[in-house]
């Protein structure tokens, strides 16, 4: 059983792979004083362990992990790459690594550090698996070439030499898996708003999102 906080702003977000939705969450936290978890880092981590570590890399050694799990091992600019991202989509289909992880990032969602108002999660099921109850649940998306762009510019001012093809294909394989997989696909539920940034710019995007919190909570 997880302790819940009373009385705080939950906010969950799904999105597919860079349609903007860690910069935006990420904005929003800050804003409104929130708790932000990037939940994709969490299985991007667990990649980049498997990939270091592949004949460790057991439950065992996963379970140790996870507890051991801080901000900064989220940090590592390494788990941004391509080869980390698809592995990452590999990795979490397994349904023991996922609940695993489940608890996690409960925890942060209901119980964040007192400091905090409330709590912002972005992933693929927060808003149906992870926090069902959230105060306000958003889908983020955007048009798959725009995702892709994005996604290569960022990858070019890592310095990451990458082609951009490469990229369009892997974000193309990611939301195949992650649309298709039986466990926690990823999909839009009823009652998630629908935000689509093809054509919107970060501060857009932001204001939008923000108009829409600031209203739930006049109420
Ligand atoms: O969000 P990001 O692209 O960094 O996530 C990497 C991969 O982790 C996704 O393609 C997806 O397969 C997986 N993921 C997931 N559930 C989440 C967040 C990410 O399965 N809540």
């Amino acid at each position: 059983m997880i302790t819940k906080r009373k009385n705080i702003l939950k906010i969950a977000i799904d999105s597919p792979a860079a349609a903007g939705a860690g910069t935006i969450a990420k904005a929003i936290s800050k804003h409104y004083g929130l708790f932000y978890l990037d939940t994709g880092k969490i299985y991007r981590y667990l990649a980049y362990l498997k990939l270091k570590f592949p004949k460790e890399f057991n439950k065992k050694f996963i379970k140790l992990k996870i507890k051991s799990l801080n901000s900064r091992n989220l940090l590592n600019k390494m788990l941004l790459s391509n080869e980390i991202g698809n592995e990452a989509s590999i990795i979490s289909k397994d349904k023991n690594i996922r609940k695993m992880v489940h608890s996690f990032q409960q925890k942060c969602a209901y119980n964040p550090p007192k400091k905090y108002k409330g709590s912002c999660l972005d992933g693929r099921d927060i808003t149906y698996k992870i926090v069902p109850d959230a105060d306000l649940k958003f889908f983020i998306t955007a048009n798959v070439k725009v995702r892709a762009i994005r996604r290569y510019k960022e990858l070019k001012d890592l310095k990451k030499k990458i082609k951009f093809n490469d990229v369009l294909k892997s974000i193309k394989k990611r939301d195949k898996s992650d649309i298709n997989r039986r466990i926690s696909p990823l999909k839009k539920t009823k009652d998630s708003l629908l935000i689509n940034t093809t054509n919107l710019t970060k501060r857009a995007c932001f204001f939008k999102i923000k108009k829409i919190i600031d209203n739930k909570i006049k109420k």
